[in-house]
C-alpha cells in the first residue's frame, strides 16, 4: 500500500501547550533535554524499532536528530515549528527532574505521523499509553485551518497517523490501545510495518 496523504488541519503555536496526568508531565523539548534524550537513544533496544537502526554515539548525534523534528515541510505557516515533547517523571523533584522519554507529531506532510520512544527501565509500566493519549489531547484541541473540499474531492475525517514494525508488538498494543487501527501494510528496506491510523473523534 502507498503511505497515506493528508494535509495538516492543527494550526501550530509557535511555542506548544503543555500538559500533566497524576505521574506524567508533557513539555516541549528543549535543546537542554539533549542529554536525558541521549540516554534512551543511545540504547540498542531503542534503536533496533526505529530508522535509522544505529543507535546514537554523541549527544551531538542526537541534536542533530533532535533538529529533524522540526517541521520543514507543510503549509508555510507550519514550517519552522515542531511539536516534540518530553516525557517528564513527576515523582522526581523539580530540581531533578527526570525525561523519560520522547514522543512527537515527528512530521506533517504528506501526513501527520506520530513517534515516541521511552527509556528501557520504565517500561512496561503504560508510561508510553499514558503519554501518547495526553499528546493526542493536546493534538486534537489545537486550532484547525478550514479543509478544503469539494463534490469531487470531499473532504474525509481528519486522522493521525503511525507506521509501526509488525515485531514491535510493544508499540502496535500501545497504539491499539490509543484506539489506532491498522489500515494498511507497507514495508521500508528490509522492515515489514503496519500503517496505523486514529480519526479525531
Ligand atoms: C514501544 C514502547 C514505547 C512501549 O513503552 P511502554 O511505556 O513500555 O508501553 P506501555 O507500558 O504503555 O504499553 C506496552 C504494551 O505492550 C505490551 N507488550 C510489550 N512488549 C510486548 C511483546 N513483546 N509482545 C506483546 N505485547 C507486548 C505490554 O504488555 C503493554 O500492553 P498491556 O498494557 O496490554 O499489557 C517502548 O518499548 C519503546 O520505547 N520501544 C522502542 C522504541 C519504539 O518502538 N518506538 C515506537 C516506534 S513505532
Amino acid at each position: 500500500m502507498d503511505l497515506p496523504q493528508q494535509p495538516v488541519y492543527a494550526i501550530i503555536p509557535s511555542q506548544g501547550p503543555s500538559i500533566e496526568s497524576d505521574r506524567l508531565l508533557l513539555r516541549p523539548v528543549c535543546d537542554s533535554d539533549a542529554e536525558a534524550l541521549f540516554a534512551f537513544r543511545s540504547r540498542p533496544e531503542i534503536a533496533e524499532m526505529n530508522h535509522p537502526k544505529e543507535p546514537h554515539k554523541s549527544i551531538e548525534e542526537t541534536r542533530e536528530w533532535m533538529s529533524t523534528k522540526t517541521f520543514s515541510e507543510g503549509p508555510s505557516d507550519v514550517i519552522g515549528r515542531s511539536f516534540h515533547y518530553a516525557i517528564v517523571d513527576k515523582s522526581f523533584s523539580k530540581t531533578q527532574q527526570r525525561v523519560i522519554g520522547s514522543l512527537s507529531i515527528s512530521q506533517v506532510a504528506p501526513f501527520p505521523e506520530i513517534g515516541y520512544a521511552v527509556h528501557p527501565d520504565a517500561w512496561g509500566k503504560g508510561i508510553a499509553t499514558e503519554a501518547l493519549q495526553l499528546l493526542l489531547k493536546m493534538w486534537w484541541d489545537l486550532p484547525r485551518r478550514t479543509a478544503e473540499g469539494d463534490s469531487a474531492h470531499p473532504v474525509e475525517v481528519e486522522k493521525v497517523f503511525a507506521l509501526c514494525e509488525k515485531r514491535n508488538r510493544g508499540s502496535c498494543r500501545v497504539l491499539e490501545k490509543c484506539g489506532f487501527k491498522v489500515v494498511g501494510d507497507y514495508q521500508h528496506e528490509q522492515d515489514e510495518l503496519y500503517i496505523f491510523a486514529l480519526d479525531r473523534s
